[in-house]
């Protein structure tokens, strides 16, 4: 079982082709709502590729929330263990969308409702996964506390440091794999990719966009090549990613097939809108890997 900790927003979308300025106003072009939030994208491309995938999060008591849930029981993942708190709303995601790429603002409401003692009461759930993901959009001393039990119980863990804060090196040791992008790999580690890959062989995993991923292998750095692929929106790219990978580890692909599973699943995911709406089927993945 994939246990993926972490974020529900929904995800209000203006695809614009050009930004405001401070204090400016403009007109953009079309307006949508998508269910979003790094954790359950994750949990959606886990799922979609057949993965049996347990979601641990926090909603409000709205409408917001309800559609959360149900978005998540209609991909087939095990909801119970998504709280409903009426101290705080649920998490919305404010996002442009342009030719070029999307930006994005988060109001994490629910999902910043957690504190580090409520940790405990999901050993049980994390003691029955053979790996768990996180991200970075609850509250840290949460993530740490809960990386600290799954790596107590032996379970292994992926760490996407999203969006990118400083981390203690006791979070940089227990995590299995962690997976910035280049933006967060400069953030955390203030080097570049491939010093940051061989500093932490087989568990610093890059992911390049439309350019693959880089690991370092122990011995040398190990690319994995990009797709030549037509985007139009990259938003949830890195969570399908993240969630093709935990699907292909817990297969117990050896870690470059499971980077290659993983790269193929982020490039189909651009070629739709929303950020679960292109997440592909195994499929697909293997069509595209073969093609
Ligand atoms: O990674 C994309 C996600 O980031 C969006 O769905 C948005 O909710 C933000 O959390
Ligand atoms: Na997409």
């Amino acid at each position: 079982m994939i246990t993926v900790v972490g974020s529900l927003n929904m995800d209000l979308v203006v695809h614009t082709k050009n930004v405001p300025a401070i204090g400016e106003t403009i007109l953009g072009d079309d307006f949508f709502t998508f269910p979003g939030g790094k954790g359950a994208n994750q949990a959606v491309a886990a799922a979609r590729l057949a993965g049996n995938v347990t979601m641990v999060g926090k909603v409000g008591d709205d409408l917001y929330g309800n559609t959360l849930i149900q978005t998540l029981k209609d991909e087939g993942i095990h909801s119970s263990y998504v709280h409903v708190t009426d101290q705080a709303k649920s998490g919305v995601a404010m996002i442009t969308v342009t030719n070029q790429d999307n930006s994005i603002i988060v109001a994490p409401g629910a999902n910043y409702a957690w504190n580090r003692e409520e940790a405990e009461s999901f050993r049980d759930v994390i003691k029955q996964s053979t790996i768990v993901v996180f991200q970075l959009e609850t509250p840290l001393p949460f993530i740490e506390e809960m990386i600290s039990i799954a790596h107590y119980e032996n379970v292994d863990i992926i760490l996407n440091p999203a969006p990118a804060v400083q981390l203690s090196s006791r979070i940089l040791e227990q995590a299995t794999y962690i997976t910035p992008n280049e933006t967060e790999c400069d953030i955390l580690f203030g080097v570049s990719p491939e010093e940051a890959v061989r500093n932490y062989p087989n568990k610093v995993i890059v992911t390049l966009g439309k350019n693959g991923a880089m690991y370092c292998n122990g011995h040398s750095v190990v690319r994995i090549a990009g797709f030549d692929t037509e985007a139009v929106d990259s938003t949830g790219a890195g969570d399908t990613f993240n969630g093709a990978l935990a699907v292909a580890l817990t297969d117990q692909l050896p870690l470059n097939e499971a980077l290659e599973f993983a790269n193929a699943a982020a490039s189909l995911s651009v070629e739709k809108h929303g950020a679960q709406q292109g997440m592909p089927t195994r499929e697909e993945v293997h069509k595209r890997l073969s093609s």
